[in-house]
């Protein structure tokens, strides 16, 4: 296992000068007035949290936030490399800016994140969009002002994707997008090495947080007044191991559990090969973890299982969400499926629609599998056509959807607590704790506040209540 290197607050110290050197960058360029920031994030709640890392660095600096890229003086593209549609559009939206890097040659545009950790995309990126003045890579966003400088100041474009592994930053603050719901890191990278899937090669290797770090981190949110924190790694079921702390996933939620406060922890995601019965009995005995439950399971036949490397067989998963139902009593799935994996065949694909039947999730996020340069199933024969996948696609949609609806159908009547979260105009938006929302009419400034709901009514996706206190 690749050796954790923390980047201490000494370590962040040396980028000071640097922030300095920006601060009067920009003060000369137009005295008193603050740059923009333009940030796009792709892909899942990891660059989320990953962006509101490197706002909390330009916040640093003196820079203010636009949702404008026409107004922004740094535009930064926080990439995903998942799927290839997630690449495409990454591709599509940064050739839209060079008309306005020639309208407004001043602007530094930026790429950072999984999809350039590639090193055929970056190469890419640097030859065919030469109006991008910095890329750089997932091990370095704590080097962010330095890079700018190097950009901005010594006027170069710089690339700076290195392999250096096992990095995880303390100290920098957060400058976080929501004001009631909360991302937490609790570790980073993926040491599972699905052979569909990029992320361990953009993400480098498992490491974990140190929980002190992580406690303390959720104990100020709890005192800002957060309601939801939700804990972030790519297997949390694995946190902890490999590090000397000795604190493992279950131990680390009981702590956070012990928080005094009115809020839920909810996490994602979960590896169904490290999900014990262990942690489901950690769940019942910890009133502010969500009994809601992402559990990703990929493929519902065993064959096809193998060959994506899951470490788990059918059996295995439907016999967790058994223990699961035992031990949490209303316990709610949600889960990730692929359809269309190389050499699936019709069997197999059926045994996903029975494994789906069989548990009745509250709702799934189904992909078309995506070949994934340098990834193992990239190299794998695939006879199905694109037609036949996209066939399949569509009735499995289609099932989960009846399914949905007729569970939805028996939440009619019931009462439920729920954080009011959006207003819509004509209505607000209310989750319930499995993740569902509820269209209910209320005052727009409670939004952040749980109520309880009592549902109305269910018409397939479109659930309504009323607030009852
Ligand atoms: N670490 C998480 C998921 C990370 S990626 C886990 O193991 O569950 C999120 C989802 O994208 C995956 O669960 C998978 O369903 C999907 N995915 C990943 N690689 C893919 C690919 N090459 N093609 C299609 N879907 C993919
Ligand atoms: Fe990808 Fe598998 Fe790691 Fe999830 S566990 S990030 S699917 S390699
Ligand atoms: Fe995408 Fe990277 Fe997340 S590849 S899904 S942004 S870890």
């Amino acid at each position: 296992m690749a050796k954790t290197r923390v980047i201490t607050p000494e370590e962040l110290e040396q980028q000071e000068p640097f922030k300095e050197q920006l601060r009067r960058f920009y003060e000369q360029r137009q005295p008193g007035v603050a740059p923009l920031a333009y940030i796009r994030t792709y892909g899942c709640q990891q660059n989320v949290a990953d962006s509101e890392r490197m706002k909390g660095q330009l916040a640093q600096i003196g820079f203010g936030f636009t949702d404008k890229p026409e107004e922004a003086d740094f535009i930064l593209f926080n990439t995903c490399a998942v799927r290839e549609h997630a690449e495409d559009r990454v591709f599509g939206n940064v050739g839209a800016l060079k008309a306005l890097k020639r309208r407004r040659p001043e602007i530094l545009i930026a790429l950072c994140g999984c999809m350039v950790q590639q090193e055929h995309i970056a190469k890419k990126l640097y030859q065919s969009y030469p109006f991008v003045g910095l890329v750089f890579g997932t091990h370095v966003q704590h080097r962010l002002p330095e890079l700018m400088v190097r950009t901005l100041v010594e006027r170069r474009r710089v690339v700076e994707i290195p392999e250096c592994d096992g990095v995880i930053t303390e100290g920098i603050p957060a400058e976080r997008d929501g004001t009631f719901k909360a991302f937490l890191p609790i570790m980073y990278g993926c040491n599972n090495f699905c052979t569909y899937c990029i992320v361990p090669y953009v993400r480098g290797r498992e490491r974990s947080r140190d929980p002190e770090f992580i406690i303390a981190e959720a104990k100020e949110l709890v005192r800002q007044g957060y309601r939801e924190i939700t804990l972030l790694g790519q297997n949390v079921n694995s946190y902890g191991k490999g590090e000397a702390h000795g604190v493992d996933f279950p131990e680390l939620l009981k702590r956070l559990n012990a928080i005094p406060g009115d809020f839920l922890i909810r996490f994602m995601t979960s590896h169904p090969k490290d999900a014990t019965p262990r942690l489901f009995d950690t769940i019942a005995a910890c009133e502010k973890v969500s009994r809601h439950f992402h559990l990703p399971f990929q493929s519902g036949s065993s064959r096809v299982l193998r060959e994506m490397n899951r470490g788990y067989t059918r059996e295995q998963y439907l016999e967790l969400i058994r223990y699961a139902r035992k031990a949490v009593p209303g316990i709610a799935f949600t889960s990730d499926v692929i359809v269309g994996f190389p050499g699936e065949q019709r069997e197999d694909f059926e045994e996903t629609l029975s494994l789906i039947r069989e548990v009745g999730f509250v709702s799934l996020f189904t992909f078309i599998y995506s070949p994934r340069e340098g990834t193992p199933a990239a190299k794998m024969p695939d006879p199905i056509t694109a037609e036949e996948k996209t066939a399949w696609f569509q009735e499995l949609t289609a099932l989960q959807e009846s399914l949905s609806a007729e569970r939805l159908q028996k939440l009619v009547g019931t009462e439920q607590r729920a954080l009011l979260e959006t207003d819509a105009g004509d209505y607000l938006e209310a989750r319930l704790a499995e993740n569902s929302v509820v269209r209910v009419q209320g005052d727009p400034a409670r939004i952040g506040e749980y109520v309880t709901v009592r549902i109305t009514s269910a018409r397939s996706y479109i659930v309504t209540g009323d607030i009852v206190d």
